[in-house]
């Protein structure tokens, strides 16, 4: 059955919550059994190719959501916002009503601790379901300078146990927490009565989140060490591709069977 924001909050403490990306129809209906299907702004680096997510547009996301949306009709799937679409309340307002008018996606996703409180709040009071991002957030890599590993102290800790509980405060129904260290992800997991979802950040989150293009082997070049590789799925293709060529050059592909 399609899980709904009620569904999910509900499964915290007794089953986790499986999330994974997908960005077409073809892949999505692929997936459509997992909890959460997330049309994450990671694609602008997985399949668009930029060196981050930054100049992921509002039409982008709203495009391949509608496709991720299409093909899995009974999953929930959730939108990111890409950067600069939600800056003040006002502007936040009206990227997510065209998100949730253009597309059947059942919740938006924000990067952003207690400082983003106030816009999430603005969106779930007009019917928005949020879901927080906290931790590692690609969206700030510039600001940064880098991506960098959060929950390392105690006092960082502290912080992102704050961040956490003012977006539960402000009505979302869960958190992306990413690249955290395993501890500060527990504490902020027991923080909070809302599911966490981690990705880098150990397994004591309430569910799980994988770019699918990193689990399933395509993306040789990225291999950070959070990501496990469940297919390998470069080599399948590529062994697939060599074969094809190989069958069209000598001439056996197409065979009688394969015309009209
Ligand atoms: O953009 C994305 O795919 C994400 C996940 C990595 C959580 O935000």
């Amino acid at each position: 059955m399609k899980k709904t924001v009620s569904s999910l909050k509900s499964m915290k403490n007794k089953e986790k919550i499986t999330m994974i990306t997908a960005y077409d129809a073809l892949f999505a209906n692929l997936f459509r059994d997992a909890d959460i299907l997330l049309v994450g702004d990671s694609l602008n680096m997985s399949f668009g190719g930029a060196k981050d997510t930054l100049s992921a547009s509002l039409e982008q996301m709203i495009y391949h959501t509608k496709a991720v949306c299409a093909g899995a009709s009974d999953t929930f799937v959730v939108c990111d916002m890409p950067f600069g679409t939600y800056t003040d309340e006002t502007i936040a307002l009206q990227s997510c009503i065209k998100v949730y008018q253009e597309t059947n996606a059942g919740a938006v996703k924000i990067e952003g601790g207690a400082e983003k409180a106030h816009i999430i709040k603005a969106l779930t009071t007009n019917s928005i379901a949020v879901m927080g991002h906290i931790g590692l957030m690609p969206q700030f890599v510039r600001s940064e300078g880098g991506y960098k590993i959060k929950g390392k102290d105690e006092a960082n800790i502290a912080k992102l146990i704050l961040d956490a509980k003012a977006i539960e405060e402000a009505g979302a129904f869960a958190i992306v927490i990413e690249g955290v260290k395993p501890q500060a992800a527990k504490a902020i997991t027991e923080a909070v009565s809302i599911p966490t979802i981690g990705i880098g950040a150990g397994s004591d989150t309430d569910g799980q989140v994988l770019v699918w293009s990193d689990m399933f082997g395509l993306n040789t070049e990225f291999k950070p060490k959070f990501v496990r590789t469940y297919l390998e799925g470069a080599t399948l293709f590529q062994n697939g591709l060599k074969e094809y060529m190989q069958n069209v050059k000598e001439g056996s592909f197409p065979d009688e069977n394969e015309v009209y």
